[in-house]
């Protein structure tokens, strides 16, 4: 049987995971016997359109690149807002990729609520959900029966909630510590080539890496929503976004570059979590880490994150932080897992 997919929100994410699955239809069905179809899809501003029986999803994707919309397309129901969809829609999973909103979580919440209470799976690379409310929608998708899955809300596709979930089972990790912020660490990675701040913010604000108000990366807000989801999902650490210290970047000067250079050390913005005397602390702040630290070889926008545990010493995990593919990528690994689960009652 077909999983049966809607899609809230369909920008960058959403779309790159529409397109992998067209591209691997074939191979998903043969090597892991999972078949989809999209039955819905409700973006605020590019409209919605929902067929019970299943989308041409090429279709809507040629109509919404020819005219920036959904709606254009041919058949199906026209219209439903995100709520509306979740609700009365014929879809199994719930794929929330909607913005991220640190401060409440809205809408995407009330997305992720919605969705499990009916029985509705949810797969998301949206942070707010699983930073400020993990423990109640994890319980609540226990009592429906059904998942709640987020490895693309940190590092994108690069695995790290399975891996402390799944690979590292059976050890305690002890601490995380990790570059989790790609745009910080493009900033730090030029500065160190000798531009100023504010010249590697441009830069990167030129790239797209960074917003206009770049606050939620250089302030560490970005770090801290993912430090915050990988403690209370690993670490079963149960901490709030008040629990973690924070400081980013925006007071490293040119001189402390240099500083830490002629020490053999390199500034990184560094997430971290630990487990000290049965409790579980949190801080992101910057550090001048000496060059034999697996972190301090991370340049540009790429991220990283050590995992430390009591059977296996350091693991490091090095990889892409964001991209439409990666974090399209990210979903499907999710949705590969719910179906590993539910077709053989194992999770590998
Ligand atoms: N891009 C990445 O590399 C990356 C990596 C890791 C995680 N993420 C996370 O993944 C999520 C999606 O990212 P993205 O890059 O795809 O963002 P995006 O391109 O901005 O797409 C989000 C889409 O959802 C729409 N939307 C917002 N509120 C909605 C609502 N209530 N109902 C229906 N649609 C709604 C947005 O419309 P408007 O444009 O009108 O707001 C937009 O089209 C975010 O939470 C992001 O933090 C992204």
């Amino acid at each position: 049987v077909a999983y049966r997919l809607a899609f809230i929100g369909f920008g960058t994410v959403g779309q790159g995971l529409a397109e992998i699955l067209l591209d691997k239809r074939e191979a998903l069905r043969s090597q892991y016997g999972f078949e989809w179809e999209v039955v819905a899809i409700s973006d605020i501003t590019k409209g919605a359109v929902y067929s019970e029986k299943g989308l041409d999803l090429s279709g809507v994707l040629s109509v919404l690149q020819k005219t920036g919309r959904l709606d254009g397309y041919s058949e199906g129901i026209k219209g439903w807002d995100s709520l509306k969809t979740i609700r009365e829609t014929n879809a199994d999973v719930i794929i929330e990729v909607t913005f991220t909103n640190i401060e409440t979580a809205e809408p995407a919440l009330s997305h992720v609520k919605t969705a499990l209470s009916l029985g509705k799976h949810v797969v998301t690379s949206n942070k707010g959900p699983a930073a400020l409310a993990l423990e109640e929608l994890t319980n609540l998708a226990k009592e429906k029966g059904v998942f709640f899955k987020f490895e693309g809300a940190v590092m994108s596709g690069t695995p790290l909630i399975s891996v402390g979930l799944n690979g590292l089972a059976g050890s305690e990790i002890q601490e995380i510590r990790g570059i989790l912020n790609g745009t910080t660490n493009y900033i730090l990675t030029e500065m160190e080539k000798g531009k100023t701040y504010e010249e590697a913010l441009r830069e990167a604000q030129r790239l797209g890496y960074a917003e206009a108000v770049p606050d939620a990366d250089v302030e560490g807000w970005d770090a801290l929503a993912k430090i915050l989801i990988l403690a209370n999902a690993l670490m079963k650490a149960n901490l709030k976004v008040k629990d973690v210290e924070r400081e980013g970047i925006t007071k490293i000067t040119p001189s402390d570059i240099e500083e830490a250079r002629r020490e053999g050390k390199r500034w990184k913005l560094i997430a971290r979590a630990q487990r000290e005397g049965g409790k579980v602390t949190a801080q992101v702040r910057p550090q001048a880490l000496p060059l034999e630290d697996p972190l301090a070889q991370v340049m540009g926008v790429t991220n990283a994150l050590t995992f430390r545990t009591d059977l296996l010493g350091g693991v490091t995990v090095i990889g892409p932080g964001a991209g439409r593919k990666e974090t399209g990528f990210a979903l499907l690994t999710d949705l590969l897992e719910i179906h590993r689960y539910l077709s053989h009652g194992s999770r590998s």
